[in-house]
């Protein structure tokens, strides 16, 4: 989330310590490069070195601190409703392999935790999606016997610990929470400890393949390494148009401090409402902090501040009598046929690898992406369920069709729409201190921002990575893109790619 945000930063960046890797500032030689410090980043990175490897982390910015640090950091193999659709477009080998790649995450994790020393808050909680609507009563007893039937301890409930009724739930036991930003920092450190490198403030900005492969990155140092691994959430090396099979969605997050009866036990989601997600975590004081999550939009459209107030209005509404006290927003990537993308980068890769897709479930995604890289490029104890996530699939992309077109639809609409349209505002004197538009500045469509004291600050709007134009994100006071999710900070900077280079400055 961008630094000049409005809403804050999260709970986890707010509760852990920095981190205090320096820059890559010389050419290195290694096993493995893995681009991008979040989750499935330093898991993979965290294998590989386990295994014996040299690695070498690379983060456009701090590690940990992108999406893995604004999630809210279920470890759940119940994915809200993923089981029924699989075993119908899938079939129930593939529903199973999910089943079990997914809880193998979650137990991995306390593996880990054990292994590294990370004081990470690491809590068993049963997981629920749930639906106040009694329509959606068949969907939920669909999902439980398909998850039950894949192997999950699932069943249909009507009773949970939140404090409204419900119609019916999906409870899976014995699944766990934690702090995703103490687990990774104790896993970085660990990493360290055995000699691989991190290395912040590094963006990669080239990607050769070849035996080795060769990165550069901004400042001109380069790694040699026999294996890539492009773990930046949305690749930002795309040699296989993954780009047409991924849709980011942006939400936002509150967390109020609740007493300890007050808790609700558990991990909620509900599809209704446009997803509304709720869990607990330790808080000052013996109290629990309550984390909702919901609004999805997609990034650079609609009224931002509006969704911000839904979510705040049915936190009060469900959860009367609390004050949030934090504020943050979320960015996930969904494939379309809802299974994330991991392996091989593209067809005929052979040392370049990716971890994407993860749809909202990156904890329990980014933990399984970790130990299924680094089996594939160890060529050790390679999963039965490698060929469920390898991004090369085409049977189960065809069958998301519909998703597909209706994704690239957007873009095209994005793409040459916007570009149509006339602009926000018609002049740069109709923004209010604190607010931006995209403004035609000497017949060019120009990101606009006036800050609070009344200085502009313009810049190019059509973003660096595919030439869509960018939107103002008025909760969050950023630019972003429609197509891809890319977002930029006010003065143009990359705050989360896939594009790697800032919006160019333009003169008013
Ligand atoms: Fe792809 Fe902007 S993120 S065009």
């Amino acid at each position: 989330m961008s630094d000049t945000s409005p809403l804050g930063s999260s709970y986890w960046i707010e509760s852990a310590p920095g981190t205090p890797y320096p820059p890559l500032e010389r050419d290195v030689t290694v096993d493995v490069t893995v681009i991008g410090g979040g989750i499935a980043g330093l898991s993979t990175a965290w294998e590989v070195s386990r295994a014996g490897l040299g690695v070498a982390v690379l983060e456009a910015d701090r590690v940990a601190g992108g999406v893995t640090g604004h999630t809210t950091a279920k470890l759940s193999a119940l994915h809200t409703l993923v089981y029924d659709r699989l075993r119908r477009t899938r079939g129930a080998e593939a529903t199973r392999w999910y089943a079990r790649s997914q809880s193998a995450a979650v137990e991995h994790a306390f593996e880990v935790s054990d292994l590294t020393g990370a004081d990470c808050e690491q809590e068993r909680a049963d997981a629920y999606t749930y639906a106040c609507d009694g329509r959606l009563a068949r969907t939920l007893r669909a999902e439980a016997a398909a998850a039950r039937e894949a192997g999950l301890p699932a069943s249909f409930v009507t009773e949970t610990g939140l404090p409204f009724a419900v119609a019916g739930a999906v409870r899976v036991t014995g699944q766990a929470q934690f702090h995703p930003r103490k687990y990774l920092l104790a896993l970085a450190a660990d990493l360290r400890s055995r000699g691989a490198l991190i290395h912040e403030r590094t963006t990669v900005t080239g990607l050769k393949e070849g035996t080795p492969c060769r990165v550069t990155t901004r400042s001109g140092a380069r790694v040699t390494a026999r294996d890539v691994v492009v773990a930046t959430h949305y690749p930002v090396f795309d040699r296989a148009l993954l780009f047409t099979r991924l849709a980011p969605r942006r939400e936002f997050v509150v967390a109020a401090p609740i007493p300890e009866d007050r808790d609700p036990h558990g991990m909620y989601i509900t599809p209704e409402a446009n997803t509304r997600s709720v869990r607990t975590a330790p808080y000052e004081d013996g109290q629990r902090l309550l984390i909702v999550t919901g609004a999805k939009f997609t990034p650079g459209t609609g009224d931002t501040s509006r969704h911000f107030d839904d979510l705040l209005a049915w936190t009060a509404e469900h959860f009367p009598g609390t004050l949030p006290r934090y504020g943050w927003a979320t960015q996930d990537t969904f494939a379309s046929d809802t299974v994330p993308l991991v392996g091989p980068l593209h067809p005929a890769a052979r040392h370049t690898y990716v971890a994407t897709g993860f749809g909202g479930w990156g904890m329990s995604g980014g933990i399984m992406a970790g130990s299924l890289l680094a089996a594939l490029i160890t060529g050790r104890a390679v999963p039965p369920w490698k060929d469920l996530y390898d991004p090369r699939r085409v049977r189960s992309v065809l069958r998301s069709a519909p998703t597909l077109v209706r994704n690239q639809a957007d873009v095209a609409r994005h793409f040459v729409g916007d570009r149509l349209r006339s602009p926000q505002v018609d002049s740069v004197d109709q923004l209010a201190p604190d607010s931006g538009a995209v403004v035609r500045v000497n017949g060019r469509r120009t990101a606009v921002y006036r800050d609070a004291d009344g200085a502009l600050h313009a810049v190019s709007a059509r973003c660096t990575h595919l030439g869509c134009l960018v939107a103002f994100n008025a909760a969050e006071r950023a630019w972003e893109c429609p197509c891809h999710g890319s977002r930029f900070a006010t003065d143009g900077r990359v705050v989360q790619g896939p594009a790697t280079r800032p919006l160019d400055q333009r003169e008013m």
